[in-house]
């Protein structure tokens, strides 16, 4: 396993703008990726991370909560019902907090390293990350629709 380099948007927006190709085959080259963006996300104190975030231009994504460990190939989101409205962050966008509006349930179907499709349905903070996520593989920041961004002296109340 190894850490990778987290794409900023300060030092390459364009990259993080391009939209990721589907994977049309999980390989061990496939693998060895989920698990370095695993080990990235989780050096980085982050609940989710998608492959653009590393350079690789492919609809996988990571997400980790308190309801588990997700590896998302191809996801497409299915079903999504209610509101939520709370903090979001990015690891690309390190330092920059704000609110967001997100559904507070989501379905998402993927396939998982096996290559088996499943469904997940996640609530709060896991439907908002994997809102979050695959908007990524589309080059969406969440930063394109925020309800507003935290200023600096919120931050250190919040966080
Ligand atoms: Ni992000």
């Amino acid at each position: 396993m190894a850490l990778l380099k987290i794409v900023k948007e300060s030092e390459d927006l364009e990259f993080l703008r391009r939209k990721s190709a589907p994977v049309k085959e999980v390989t061990p080259r496939i693998c060895a990726l989920l698990d370095d963006m695993i080990e990235t996300m989780r050096n980085a104190n982050g609940c989710g991370l998608a492959a653009v975030q590393v350079g690789v231009l492919r609809r996988i994504v990571v997400i980790e909560t308190e309801d588990g460990l997700f590896e998302l190939i191809n996801p497409v989101i299915t079903k999504k019902t209610g509101e939520q409205e709370g903090v979001e962050g990015c690891l690309s966008l390190p330092g920059k907090w704000a609110i967001t509006k997100r559904p507070q349930c989501v379905t998402v179907r993927a396939m998982d390293r096996e290559g088996k499709e499943f469904e997940l349905t996640g609530y709060d903070l896991l439907a908002k990350a994997i809102c979050h996520e695959v908007d990524h593989l589309d080059g969406i920041i969440y930063t394109d629709n925020v309800v507003r961004m935290l200023r600096p002296d919120e931050l250190e109340e919040d966080n």
